[in-house]
């Protein structure tokens, strides 16, 4: 599989996706700060998996990997509610994705009340993802898109 850790932060999930996917996979790890992706494949070098993976330096605005690039699975864990435009980020993830490929979005319960992730459901159907379950994550709020 060819799989994206968006907002991945230092990495604590691009790794094991990285052991997931195997030899014959890809992931590639996205986010906002320099710093993050830095510790990510720090991470990855330590383990040596860095070549089954590739870091990606968000902008403010958009993803912007480039259109031709598309994966499997996206996941996007507990970055959901610090992007503003939630609804053009969503649409953006969505093209993202093969034809069947899947994300997780999955947010921290102690920072977003059952309301507010309700309405970031609603934003994603709008963005036209299809709600397949909502997965029981400990600690967390959590559905799987299709
Ligand atoms: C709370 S951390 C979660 C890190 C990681 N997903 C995890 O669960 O261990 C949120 C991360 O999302 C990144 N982030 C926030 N907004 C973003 C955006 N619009 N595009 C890419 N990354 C973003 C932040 O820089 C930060 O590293």
């Amino acid at each position: 599989m060819t799989v994206l850790d968006l907002g991945c932060g230092p990495g604590f999930f691009t790794l094991e996706m990285a052991r997931l996917v195997g030899p014959a996979g890809r992931v590639t790890a996205a986010d906002l700060q320099q710093g993050m992706l830095a510790k990510a494949e720090q991470k990855l070098a330590a383990a040596g998996l860095t070549d089954r993976a590739s870091f990606h330096l968000c902008g403010a605005g958009a993803i912007g990997l480039p259109p031709a690039q598309r994966f499997d699975f996206a996941l996007v864990f507990y970055m959901l509610h610090e992007v503003p435009a939630a609804l053009r980020f969503l649409r953006e993830v969505r093209s993202l994705l093969k034809p069947g490929g899947r994300a997780l979005v999955a947010e921290p319960k102690w920072h977003v009340t059952r309301a507010a992730f309700q309405a970031a459901i609603g934003l994603m159907k709008q963005a036209g993802f299809v709600v397949l379950s909502q997965p029981p994550i400990r600690f967390s709020r959590a559905v799987v898109l299709g």
